[in-house]
């Protein structure tokens, strides 16, 4: 029997009763990992599903099928489906992916083409047909048909689950940006650091982790910083964890992992028991949670403001227009109407009081917490992946212009593969490692000019990572430029109505390129782990800017992103299985 289905409660394999507990954990202790035992098995299907392109719902409904579908004892359902946390136990593969190029990224081809590689519908129609349909007519991938068609389950029986075969290793592939997570991290989610396990981007206990990040917002507003960390390390965990957690394998595996003691451990059982957690639900409908969490999705409104503003008796949007005198009701604005209204905003707070300029004429305008609220309706809504692309493109175009030889890479959320952003973060720097020392510093501030002038940048939030480059410091010039700012693309007959945007640019010089790229992927608990790991476990410094051993203060200088990982001792991570926070 597959060790991967012991998540199940009612993995049985000959019994027909369902074992009692205590004999389903002798069971668990004595297979193992790689223990087997038999019975179900010729009928049971490894199930391993790429989330790339899949939209949360999609990945949140595939989740579900597959675990209506988990063997029961006795049960003679001729769709019996199990998720294998690694691609080369799994017998089917699903994806929206189409291209090869773009599949290879999640699955190395040489294993690709030992399973049978289908489109989502494929489960979503054996689930309704009750039975495994051929495979064929779902081929995702037309290059790999013929195998798809061989290895289908019509054709082949039995599940490899679990009986991973450490000779069939991923050869790695050639190019860095296309490698395929290591397959041993797959295995590691009971390593204790981030950076050790894989974490997708939506996981089989997607709606736990969701209802424990609740909780960890609601501690970080009333900045209870210690414990809204101890719950984003319990996510994290669980984002690894790569079956559903019943009752029985919270007891084997979760309650043994690091910070699930005490009030954790019972907020997890409550999940499991009700599919809900009481605490977070009353939470989200209290009126403290509500008002706090509304006021810090402002921009440039933190926590410890937020809860000044309630305890001065504030409660609404309105309340917050009244306070920055605001004219009520400018998130309702439609998009022409706002531009003009930012307008009048402009010229309104461009003089003091008393008619001196506050601002020198062709400068950027700082975002302040007023235009933030009237922003509010624009920046809260959700950036689908062409926009960010686009915008990127667009930023590029206008940089090749004051400087050729710039290089990017989208990171953040879109990176990890999240179908919609928040906001764009893009890291910049130059191709000539040389020459970019001295081409790179300066170059942000000029770009968001140059985007200002052009009417694509609106207004920036941020410039005090904005290190004067001072040609004296040149080997200690140890810092990012940023740029945090709103951005709005320009019109175009497909795209009539553009809305601000948030966008990050980070400038980094070549060398901190691959440590800055790897900083601004995240996710937050990803990166905050990578710090801690390189401290505690490598005696080295990891931040954006550099990675630097801590005894003799040796910094290295990485030539890309694979190397960082190699230099800190780290099997390598795909950005997609970064996903360690909610
Ligand atoms: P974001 O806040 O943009 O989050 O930070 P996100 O993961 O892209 O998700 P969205 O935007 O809400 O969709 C991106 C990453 O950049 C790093 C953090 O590690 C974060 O994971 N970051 C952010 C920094 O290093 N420094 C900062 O000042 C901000
Ligand atoms: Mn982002």
């Amino acid at each position: 029997m597959p060790s991967k289905r012991f998540q199940h409660s009612s993995a049985s394999s000959s019994d027909d009763d369902r074992p009692s507990p205590r004999k389903r954990a002798r069971r668990r202790s004595s297979s193992g990992p790689s223990g087997s035992d038999s019975g179900t098995e010729g009928k049971v299907l490894g199930i391993y599903i790429v989330q790339a392109k899949l939209d949360s719902a999609t990945i949140n409904e595939l989740y579900r099928l597959v675990d209506e579908h988990a063997p029961k004892s006795g049960s003679e359902s001729s769709l019996q489906l199990e998720l294998c946390s690694d691609v080369k136990d799994a017998q089917v593969i699903i994806t929206a992916i189409r291209m090869r190029r773009r599949f290879e990224r999640h699955v190395d081809w040489d294993i690709a083409k030992l399973k049978a590689i289908v489109t989502p519908e494929w489960l979503i129609e054996s689930a309704k047909a009750g039975r495994p349909l051929p495979c064929g007519d779902f081929a995702a991938l037309s290059e790999l048909e013929e195998e798809t068609i061989h290895n289908c389950p019509d054709h082949q029986e039995g599940c490899d689950c679990g009986k991973s075969n450490p000779s069939i290793q991923s050869p790695l592939n050639a190019s860095p940006s296309v490698r395929p997570t290591d397959p041993s991290v797959f295995q590691n989610w009971r390593a204790r650091y981030a950076v050790q396990r894989a974490s997708p981007l939506v996981c089989p206990n997607q709606g736990l982790a969701n209802e424990l990040s609740i909780l960890r917002r609601a501690r970080e507003l009333e900045g209870l910083e210690k414990n809204a960390l101890a719950y984003e390390r319990a996510i994290g965990m669980i984002k690894s964890y790569p079956h559903r957690i019943t009752r029985e394998s919270f007891k084997s595996d979760i309650s043994k992992l690091p910070g699930f003691g005490g009030k954790t451990a019972s907020k997890v059982l409550e999940y499991i028991e009700t599919g809900s957690i009481p605490e977070a639900q009353t939470t989200l409908t209290s009126e403290r949670y509500q008002s706090l969490s509304l006021f810090a999705s402002i921009y440039g409104i933190g926590p410890t403001k937020a809860r000044q503003f309630y305890d001065m008796g504030m409660r609404s949007i309105e309340d917050l227009e009244r306070y920055y005198d605001v004219a009520p009701g400018a998130t309702l604005k439609t998009p022409a109407e706002l531009d003009e209204f930012m307008r009048e905003m402009e010229a309104e707070v461009a003089f003091t009081p008393n008619g001196k300029r506050v601002r020198r004429e062709g400068t950027v305008p700082d975002i302040t917490v007023p235009v933030a609220l009237a922003l509010r309706g624009e920046l809260d809504a959700p950036i689908p992946r062409d926009e960010v692309e686009e915008m990127r493109d667009v930023v590029m175009r206008e940089l090749a212009e004051l400087q050729p030889g710039c290089v990017s890479t989208i990171v953040g959320g879109y990176r990890r593969g999240k179908p919609m952003s928040n906001d764009a973060d893009i890291v910049i720097s130059h191709e000539d490692w040389e020459k970019g020392k001295t081409l790179i510093p300066g170059l942000c501030k000029r770009l968001c000019a140059r985007l200002y002038q052009k009417g694509l940048v609106t207004h920036v939030m941020h410039l005090s990572g904005f290190h004067g480059y001072n040609a004296l410091r040149t080997e200690h010039w140890d810092s990012l430029e940023k740029a945090l700012t709103v951005f709005k693309l320009k019109p175009i007959p497909e795209n009539p109505v553009r809305i601000h945007r948030r966008l990050d640019l980070i400038f980094a010089l070549p060398e901190s390129y691959w440590t800055a790229v790897i900083g601004w992927t995240g996710s937050k608990m990803f990166q905050r782990d990578l710090r801690l790991w390189a401290k505690q476990e490598k005696g080295m410094k990891f931040d954006s800017v550099a990675l630097t051993r801590r005894h003799d203060t040796r910094r290295f200088l990485p030539k890309s992103e694979k190397e960082v990982f190699d230099i800190l001792g780290l099997p390598w991570i795909d950005p997609t299985m970064r996903n360690a926070d909610a």
